[in-house]
This record gives structure tokens, sequence and C-alpha cells, in this order.
């Protein structure tokens, strides 16, 4: 618990999970070079805490440590939020800052935008407006609850506008300006190691082909994907059948790996090309990502990583929040259809796959775009404060 301020002049910046780090990372940077915005108190919630899910990536980013822990851990949804609720509470109450800025989807994400939202403190968030139509995911809900609790939207595709339009956010809090996401990817891309020095270190080198026909990388987490018994085992089987094409490298999250193991599912993986690697630093994935041939995922950075990286992505979901990797970029939605994804594969390895261009704006200077924004935008709230209490 160092370095927290108290006088009101600072921007809350809070974090959670792995994904809220590599947007974080940019914005420090870009508000710390804004000479008209307060200093950042960085926050991290907790909700990850394992070495490799979260001070890795805080070392790999540059990240600065983080000012508070609240250490809220794993718990259900309801307890998880609640958690970071009751711990935020305080903070803010003793901090008294300027705005509270939120990224992405993640329980964190919501639980502090509620407490800030009825404490009157702006809530600031980046990467809004994303929607995947689709309630049952924890992060759909979380969106459209955080976004509707902001006072400023920044988004990362035009069409999250017309998203916020429909569910009655005005035009006025909303502002296209990129996506963060990518500019830590094309910060960091070139200090990457090599994938052939990521499969090394594991020891996994021999079992993935060197030279043709390459590998693929795997990520897999959504509760759809790997809470569900039958469902992880129909992906486990789909990949062995890619793998008699591609050697496939997965990084295994937690839950997935809760998932084989509780599941009793790794004698699926048994003797398939498939070599599984503990959750990897932000660097190694770049790495990894950047030499793979094909991409199979259900994360919603990922599909944005190997649209800006040109690597050809299948989304193993059935629906995405990132249209415009789709449209514009590498992805491709294909579920859990067998046949589609092999037949995918095999076009992706003789042709190269569905070619793409890197979207409006996805040009590593959205985080600066926003600290400049965000300046003009507090200088005129108080401003418009002072004149009220006039
Ligand atoms: C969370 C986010 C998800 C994001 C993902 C990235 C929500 C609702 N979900 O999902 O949007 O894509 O992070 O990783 O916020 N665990 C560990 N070590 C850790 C953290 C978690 O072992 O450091 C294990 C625990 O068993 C835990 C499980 O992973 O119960 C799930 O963690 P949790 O934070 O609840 O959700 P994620 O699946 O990681």
């Amino acid at each position: 618990m160092a370095r927290a301020r108290n006088d009101g002049k600072t921007i809350a910046c809070i974090v959670g999970a792995r994904p809220n780090f590599m947007k974080m990372a940019p914005l420090m940077r870009a508000f710390g070079a804004e000479p008209r915005l307060p200093a950042a108190t960085l926050i991290h919630t907790g909700q990850h805490y394992d070495f490799a899910m979260s001070d890795a990536l805080f070392r790999d980013l540059e990240l600065p440590v983080p000012d508070l822990n609240l250490e809220v851990g794993s718990a259900s949804h309801a307890v998880q939020t609640a958690e970071v609720m009751k711990r935020i509470e305080p903070v803010l109450d003793d901090l008294r800052p300027t705005c509270v800025v939120v990224v992405g989807d993640v329980n964190s994400t919501l639980a502090v935008a509620l407490v800030a939202a009825k404490k009157g403190i702006p809530v600031v968030h980046v990467e809004a407006g994303l929607r995947s139509h689709d309630r049952t995911m924890p992060e759909e809900v979380n969106r459209v609850l955080t976004d509707q609790l902001s006072d400023l939207l920044y988004t990362t595709e035009r069409g999250a506008a017309d998203n916020l339009a429909r569910e009655g956010v005005g035009g006025e809090r909303v502002h296209f300006v990129g996506n963060v996401m990518i500019d830590s990817l094309l910060h960091h891309v070139s200090r990457a190691p090599s994938a052939a020095d990521t499969l090394a270190r594991a020891g996994a080198l021999a079992s993935v082909a060197q030279g043709p026909p390459g590998f693929g990388v795997v990520t897999l987490h959504r509760p759809s994907n790997v809470d569900n018994r039958a469902a992880l085992a129909e992906s486990l089987a789909i990949l062995r059948d890619v793998s008699r094409r591609l050697p496939l490298v997965w990084p295994v999250h937690p839950r997935a790996r809760a998932g084989i193991e509780g599941g009793g599912l790794g004698r699926l993986l048994e003797g398939a090309q498939i070599t599984l690697l503990p959750p990897q630093g932000y660097l190694e994935m770049l790495g990894l990502l950047s030499a793979a041939k094909v991409v199979l995922t259900d994360s919603g950075g990922i599909q944005e990583e190997t649209t800006a990286l040109a690597v050809p992505c299948l989304t193993m979901r059935e629906n995405t929040e990132r249209p415009i990797t789709i449209a514009e970029g590498t992805n491709l939605l294909v579920g859990r259809d067998r046949a589609r994804i092999v037949a995918a594969v095999e076009d992706i390895l003789a042709s190269g796959g569905k070619r793409g261009r890197r979207p409006e704006l996805w040009d590593g200077q959205a985080a600066p775009r926003i600290a400049r924004h965000l300046a003009s935008w507090l200088a005129l709230r108080e401003r418009q404060n002072a004149e009220a209490a006039a």
C-alpha cells in the first residue's frame, strides 16, 4: 500500500486481469507524458495473482509496480465483484481522484466503475462499445453495464458507437481513438524473443516441427469452451485432428488446465502433436503469434493481435465482439465446426489464408490520443465546476 495520494489530484487507473495489463501500459506512459494531466495512481485489484498471469506481464510491459493491490483473488462472479467493490470504496474515498480509468470487460472493470459512478467520480472506459450480443458471456454483461456507467467512452472501432447509440449512450460521450492493445503490440514486438527460443526454453523445440509446415498456436479459456466438459472434449478432438496437419503449441490458461485435469480429458491429447506450455509472458506470446501459421483461439485480444500481425486467426466461438477483425482483418469465426476448421487450416497451409489490413487508427498512437483528449475534457470540466460554484 505505497504511494497512495490523497490530494484529489490523481487519475485512478485500474487493472485486474491479464488482458487489462497490455491496455493500461501504454496509457500509463501517455498519461505520464501529458503535462496537463495529474499523476496517475495504479491500482491492481488482484483478480489475477499468479506470477505468470500478473507479475511477469508487469515486467514485460514495463508497467510500474501498482501503488495499491486489493488482493481480491479468485471467487465466484458475485463474490469477486463484491470484494473489488468493498475494497476499492475506501481507496476512492481517500484518493478522491479526478477520474477513474477502467479498461476492457473483466469483473474488476465493472466493479470499480459501479463504485466510482455512485460516488460521482467520472468513469473513463477504454475499449468501450464492443458487443458480442451474447449475454451468456460474463464479459458482455460487464461491457454493457460499464458503458452505461461511463462518462467518457473511448472506442477501438467505429461500429462501437452504433452499439452504444442503440443502448442510449449519447454520442457526445463517445470518442473513436484506436486500439491501445495495438499500441502495446507495436511498442514491444521488435523485442519479442523468437518462437524457437521460447520453445527451446520450454524444452519443447524438438516436439514442434522445424521448417515446413511450421506450427499453429492455440489459446482457449472462455467458460463456454473450457468449463463445459463436453465442449472441451469436442475442442480437444478438433485440435487433435488439426495437429495431424500442423503441430500445435498451446500455452494453457489456468481455467483450461482445470477443465482438462478436472474433466479427466488429458488422454484426448495423448499422441497428438500438441505441445502444452504454461501461460507465457507477453513478449514470448508475441514471438509465438508472429511466427505461427495460424492461431486458434477464443480470446478477444488475440483476435486483434493476429489482425495487427497479419497472421490468420480461427476464432473458436459463435460470435465476436470485435467484428472489425473479420471485416478487415485476418479473423474467421469457426465455432466448433470440425470440418470447417480443418478445411480452413488446409487453405491457410496451401494459400496463406485470408488476407487482411490493419484497421483504422490501430497505429500505436491510441493512448496519446486518449491522454490529450482526457486532459482537455478534465480542464473543461474543472472550469464548468468552478463557474457553477461561483
Ligand atoms: C478473466 C476475465 C476474462 C479474461 C480472462 C483472461 C472476467 C469475468 N473474466 O477470466 O474476460 O479474458 O480473465 O485471463 O473477469 N486462476 C489462477 N491464477 C490466477 C488467476 C486465476 O490459477 O492468477 C484460476 C483460478 O482457478 C480461477 C480461474 O483461473 O478461479 C479463473 O480466473 P478468473 O479471474 O475468475 O477468470 P478468467 O477465466 O481468468
